[in-house]
């Protein structure tokens, strides 16, 4: 593997490594997790996705962002489900932590889709990866019936997840960019960086 998408994962494994120990998530990977935290995390997760969907709708023919619009992707109705599910009809009322208005506000301002597809790869591939092994984590915590409660970490249209992060990877190394890559991985640091401070924040009980 060589070019963007090795470049991605070789320069972003310290701060991924961070992000998995940071604030909450030990905790989470043991299996102990409020409730309301966990629902705190989910309507967090739903603020940053809330401005990436939009984001790559917007910029969805230019070349940086194409390659990864793909209905079968989108999260935000399945974070909504989850969000109600363990934080009930208030789940919007629970507190959007620094950390994601900063996630949002950072795509909502974007008018380069090059900054887009950066935050596309830290969340969707990191859904497809470690994400998985969190799907097993709630519903051991939460002794969860059939499904409920996971529609985030559940792909229907999404049958083969090796194959689909392998096309993902070539989308990433066929990108047209004229600095090596440089922009992107900047952008993707940041995004890893807000996403530890998130982890930290939702430590705090509010
Ligand atoms: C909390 C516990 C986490 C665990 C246990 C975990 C675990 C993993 C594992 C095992 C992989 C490699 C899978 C593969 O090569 O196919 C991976 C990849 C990835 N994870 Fe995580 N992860 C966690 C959190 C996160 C978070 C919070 C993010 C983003 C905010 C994230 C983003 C990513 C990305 C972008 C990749 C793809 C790396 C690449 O191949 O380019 N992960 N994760």
């Amino acid at each position: 593997m060589s070019g963007l998408a090795a470049r991605l994962r070789e320069e972003t494994r310290d701060t991924h490594m961070r992000a998995e120990r940071a604030g909450i998530m030990p905790d989470f990977l043991r299996g102990q997790i409020e409730r309301r935290t966990y629902a705190r995390l989910l309507r967090n997760l739903h603020g940053v996705y809330d401005a990436l969907e939009p984001a790559m709708q917007r910029h969805a023919l230019s070349p940086f962002i194409a390659p990864f619009v793909h209905p079968g992707l989108w999260r935000r109705d399945a974070l909504e489900a989850d969000a109600a599910f363990f934080g009930g009809a208030e789940w919007r009322a629970l507190p959007l932590e620094p950390a994601a208005q900063e996630l949002a506000d950072r795509l909502n301002a974007s008018g380069d889709p090059e900054v887009v597809s950066a935050h596309a790869y830290v969340r969707y591939m990191g859904d497809l990866s470690g994400g998985q092994a969190l799907r097993g984590v709630v519903r051991r915590i939460f002794t969860l019936p059939d499904d409920h409660g996971v529609a985030f970490y559940t792909f229907p249209a999404i049958p083969d997840f090796g194959a689909f992060k392998t096309a993902f990877r070539a989308s990433l190394d066929a990108l047209p960019v004229t600095d090596g890559g440089d922009a992107i991985v900047a952008e993707a640091l940041e995004s890893f960086a807000a996403h530890e401070r998130l982890f930290e924040q939702l430590a705090t009980p509010r």
